[in-house]
């Protein structure tokens, strides 16, 4: 299958990969991966730089996903969609408050949907993706001069990928693909950080926060994962929790570049920990 070189996250997304790619790359199994798995899909880094031929990606958010399947299936409407915003603080509020009201967010098409999610996360400060208790978006107008709210080579690059390659989507609590799996699977665990006691770590991604408990349902799940035979590997933050729960497992420490968090700062080096159940 042809490798596509544009086929890039279309989000700013935090806790993002990209920058530690090639550290993750070089940690892979050493044979060819068959069926790729990512539970914590976000803005897709890993996805897009190994381009797997079959993968099970997901991602709790559903509007994420939503705006992965509408740019496979209908690239052309987001884009023209798209087109027609403006980066303006009164239609930026306009786009932001629709889910203020859920009939009139229901009401939407998938296709409104996506390109509100896309315009958002380009026009919005810092790209943060936050909702309220009630599930709406509250992150406030980014007033950037030039965003670049449509980026329609970028789009075209990530619709070719998921049409050539078989990418399967579901938006979902991470347990659920896990539970399908075929034996020979792969899975890359991207899980909201375990965030270090006393810090104020980013976690809402959506409204529920990933809490102590999901990491340790996660951890039972590698556990699983083990038993049956599929090979894992699992980013996560560099805390004693993390490295007690995994310590029968390789963890293998790095450093990596925060970009963004809730406030837009905290751009420093962190230590990090990438867990694997091989070597
Ligand atoms: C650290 S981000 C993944 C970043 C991704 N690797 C990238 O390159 O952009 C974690 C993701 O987990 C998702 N998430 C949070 N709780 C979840 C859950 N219980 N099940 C599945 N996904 C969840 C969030 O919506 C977020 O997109």
């Amino acid at each position: 299958m042809e490798y596509i070189e544009n086929a890039r996250p279309f989000v700013k997304w935090a806790g993002g990969k990209r920058q530690l790619l090639p550290t993750l790359t070089e940690l892979l199994p050493k044979e060819p991966i068959s069926v790729y798995c990512e539970p914590f899909l976000g803005g897709g880094a890993m996805l897009f730089h190994l381009q797997p031929e079959v993968a099970f990606v997901n991602d709790l958010n559903s509007e994420l996903i939503n705006a992965y399947n509408v740019i496979k299936n209908q690239a052309d409407a987001l884009i023209e969609t798209l087109k027609t915003y403006e980066n303006t603080k009164e239609f930026f509020y306009e786009i932001r408050n629709l889910d203020r009201d859920l009939q009139i967010f229901s009401a939407l098409t998938e296709v409104q949907r996506a390109a509100r999610f896309i315009y958002l996360n380009r026009t919005c400060f810092n790209g943060l993706y936050r909702v309220n208790q009630k599930g709406q978006f509250n992150v406030s107008f980014g007033n950037y001069p030039a965003p670049n709210i449509v980026n329609a080579e970028g789009l075209y690059a990530v619709r070719d990928y998921l049409n050539r390659a078989q990418v399967h989507f579901m938006s979902g609590d991470f347990a659920y693909i896990l539970e399908q799996l075929p034996c020979g699977a792969f899975v890359y665990f991207d899980p909201p950080y375990l965030p270090d006691i006393g810090s104020s770590s980013f976690t809402a991604y959506n409204s529920k926060c990933f809490s102590m408990m999901d990491h340790i349902r996660l951890h039972w799940w590698c556990e699983q994962l083990t038993k049956r035979g599929i090979k894992f590997m699992q980013s996560n933050s560099y805390t004693p929790i993390i490295a007690s729960l995994y310590s029968c497992y390789d963890v293998q420490l790095v450093q990596a570049r925060r970009s963004i968090n809730c406030n837009g700062d905290g751009r420093g080096a962190v230590n990090e920990v990438i867990i694997r159940n091989y070597i």
